[in-house]
């Protein structure tokens, strides 16, 4: 949602200490809705109470399940998979792609109708991608355009066969969810291999699926056990803070129980490559997902090529990758990047108007970037509504010359609410206009 608030931020201090960061957004989504599909009491701990979150507590207590939150843990009443009720309302994604996708399975599979839409920015967003299939599958979906808002009329479908050409978790997650409601056996397949935090939450509620390579099967209508979950820490968001330490000169941090799936790690790899002092201590595991502490400290970074099977694996932390590119000497070359165009905002274009705002050198293709490294000028810069690019260009005003406005950061909220809480700890010059 467009909104007026801005952000100014000032060339600032070096950061330094330990950082805790709040949980993961994707395995937020997912613990709410798997708790709400459970047979019995779920309490998830290190939730992430964010815009995009607090939605999909909306949209399932809208569909009858009994949620509350106190102490920052959400208690979910789960009454296991047919226990979902018709909702009285339309159901509202807001700003995020992941719950409209994820729940659009859910919503599929019902016997009774229901809809759902979202934020003047979702609402823009592809949806063919999971209503084809979910209809090949015998959904019955009726949309304009294949944009939202969408309904769904009750039906029963067949088990799903589907091999996805588009890297996405989301449609595999919510072709996943729409499988637990289909009598008989769905199989889904990718192509490239995307982040897996279904898969592994599934498996962690014991629920039985077999993963063979790229291929998910998975038999509709067993139980969900009903477990306490814990939430590793942001990836998405700790590489705001890995980056700003990388640019920032005598940077020294350690971010505590990050989630380091490695279907999420690439920015990590790719951050090595170019010659960041990273290092991954302390690797554990937490309910099914790797986590381990992550320490930083500033580095001279090279330009990078990157194309292929690596986007998958940093698809979210490509803008604040390209500010990471303006701070090479030389220039960077980022290919197969065409699903950016279809984010919150179009990211290639936000991010190239930005970063030519601040006197940066930068082309750009339908599905590519290069970006040629130089002096951060400052200036004004808008965000289109969108967290990523709105978190990335402030991470850029602490080693611009003259400092760098922000417009329209509401949306940081909806994935990130205390990013600037933590700015501001660590003694960053950043103020609301
Ligand atoms: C997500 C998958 C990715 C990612 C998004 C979260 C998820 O989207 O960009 O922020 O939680 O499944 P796509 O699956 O559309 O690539």
């Amino acid at each position: 949602m467009a909104n007026n608030s801005s952000l100014i931020i000032n060339e600032s201090q070096h950061l330094d200490g330990e950082i805790n960061l709040p949980g993961d957004k994707s395995i937020t989504h997912r613990a709410i809705i798997l708790g709400s599909l459970s047979n019995g009491q779920v309490n998830i701990q290190n939730a992430l109470f964010s815009g995009d979150c607090l939605k999909t507590i909306d949209a399932l207590s809208l569909l009858g399940v009994k949620i509350s939150i106190a102490d920052s843990v959400i208690r979910i009443n789960g009454k296991g998979l047919n226990s979902l009720k018709k909702p009285s309302d339309i159901i509202d994604a807001g700003n995020s792609g992941t719950l409209a996708r994820l729940i659009s399975g859910v919503l599929a599979t019902q016997s009774f109708d229901s809809s759902l839409t979202g934020d003047e920015s979702l609402v823009k967003r592809p949806m063919k991608r999971i209503i084809e299939p979910l209809m090949v599958a015998g959904a019955k979906i009726t949309s304009e355009k294949n944009k939202l808002p969408i309904c769904f009329i009750g039906s029963s479908m067949q088990p799903i066969n589907h091999i996805s050409s588009i890297p996405s978790a989301q449609v595999k997650s919510c072709l996943t969810l729409a499988a637990l409601f289909i009598d008989g056996e769905s199989h889904i397949s990718e192509s490239i291999k995307t982040r897996d935090h279904t898969e592994r939450m599934l498996k962690y509620l014991n629920y039985p699926i077999s993963i063979n390579k790229n291929t998910i099967s998975i038999v509709g209508k067993k139980v969900i056990t009903a477990k306490d979950i814990k939430i590793p820490s942001d990836i998405s968001s700790a590489a705001f803070l890995i980056v700003a330490a990388l640019i920032k000169e005598k940077s020294n941090i350690i971010l505590k129980s990050i989630g380091v799936n490695p279907l999420r790690t690439g920015i990590i790899d790719v951050l090595i490559n170019m010659g960041a002092d990273i290092k991954i201590n302390n690797n554990r595991t937490i309910c099914n997902e790797p986590v381990a502490d992550i320490s930083v400290k500033s580095s001279v970074l090279k330009p990078i090529k990157l194309s292929g099977n690596i986007i998958s694996r940093l698809i979210d932390e490509l803008p604040i990758l390209f500010i990471a590119c303006t701070c090479c000497k030389g220039t960077s070359v980022i290919r197969d990047i065409e699903e950016l165009r279809h984010k919150e905002s179009d990211r290639i274009k936000s991010m190239e108007d930005g970063l030519i705002k601040l006197g940066i050198k930068v082309k750009s293709t339908s599905n590519s970037i290069s970006i040629t490294g130089g002096t951060l000028n400052g200036g004004i810069i808008n965000s289109y509504s969108d967290h990523r690019v709105a978190m990335s260009f402030i991470i850029a005003g602490l080693v611009s010359s003259k400092s760098i406005t922000v417009l329209d950061t509401g949306n940081i909220n909806t994935s990130f609410p205390n990013f600037v809480e933590i700015l501001k700890d660590q003694n960053i010059e950043i103020y609301n206009l």
